[in-house]
């Protein structure tokens, strides 16, 4: 729990799967709140309103008082351009109207890293490879100019429901690669943006990865070698893998600094977050 009670109040701009989970993670002695958009939460744990981040008109609902921003909306355009346009024309209006909302924590992805062998760190110098990843980091650069600024790029996140044991059991297709696969656990996630949220100063950018890499076809046996409920019939394929797959078995992205941050992960692997 976020129980300093000095610690700013948050504001979560997207309650879907990680802003559910981050308001179970809050103090609710704190200001906090947070936003819905398509549909109004059913357990409401802390203040909600309605926020439409594409329509200039909802950005007045934003509340006037002191709040750490928390961003979980995906980039909404998928032009790059007009996504640069948007987030500028928000940036200035909040400058404007909003001063008090100047602290910004933005999830990102680990997708903004390209698909190449290599070991990328926050502070690596490279392109995006892919339009998803070059809207986020646009978005994150952009979003510097306008607030204090704390990045988190995340890796896949799981658990709650989600994971490669969630689509085992419902039959859906389990990636086929090589590609390391970089996790997060949506609890870990959450309580990392809470401890940017006292500790400002900590880092502008982090990766959010826990400290076991792996394709997800070596998830999935693994799974089914050490669950009950998991049958080989649920990926029949994975008998018949080596590591000759197709894929980028050396991109590694580094939780150097993450570990530095001094926050024990509560499930350091898919082992323990998927037992
Ligand atoms: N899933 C992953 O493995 C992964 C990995 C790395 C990063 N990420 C990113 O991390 C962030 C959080 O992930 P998540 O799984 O919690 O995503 P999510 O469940 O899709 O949550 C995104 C939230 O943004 C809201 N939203 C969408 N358009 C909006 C708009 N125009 N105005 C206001 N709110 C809007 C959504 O509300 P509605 O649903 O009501 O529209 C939803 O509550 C996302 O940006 C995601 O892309 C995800």
């Amino acid at each position: 729990m976020f129980t300093h009670t000095s610690a700013p109040s948050v504001g979560i701009l997207g309650l879907g799967f990680l802003g559910k989970i981050l308001t179970g993670e809050l103090n609710y002695s704190t200001d906090s709140w947070g936003t819905w958009h398509e549909i109004p939460p059913q357990e409401r744990e802390l203040p909600v309103f309605h926020f439409d981040w594409a329509d200039e008109n909802s950005w007045k609902e934003l509340p006037e008082t002191a709040a750490t921003l928390v961003l979980t909306i995906p980039p909404l355009l998928k032009n790059p351009e007009a996504e640069t346009e948007r987030l500028q024309l928000w940036g200035t209006w909040m400058r404007q109207n909003r001063p008090q909302l100047k602290s910004l924590i933005y999830v990102s992805t680990t997708g903004v890293y390209p698909k190449r062998n290599g070991i990328w760190t926050e502070n690596s110098k490279f392109e995006a490879d892919t339009l998803s990843g070059k809207l986020r980091l646009l978005t994150e650069k952009i979003l510097s100019h306008y607030f204090s600024l704390q990045v988190v790029r995340a890796g896949g996140i799981y658990g709650s429901g989600r994971g490669i044991d969630f689509r085992l059991k419902s039959g859906k297709p389990i990636p086929l690669s090589s590609t390391l696969v970089h996790r997060i656990h949506v609890q870990d996630l959450a309580r990392i943006i809470l401890h940017l949220v006292e500790h400002p100063e900590s880092a502008t950018c982090v990766n959010a990865v826990d400290l076991e890499a792996k394709p997800s076809w070596q998830v999935a046996r693994w799974l089914i070698e050490n669950r009950n409920d998991l049958t080989q019939e649920m990926f029949p394929e994975s008998a018949e893998f080596s590591s000759s797959l197709p894929g980028t078995p050396q991109r590694v992205i580094s939780n150097q600094r993450l570990r530095k941050l001094g926050i024990t992960l509560r499930y350091p692997t898919f082992r323990q977050g998927m037992e």
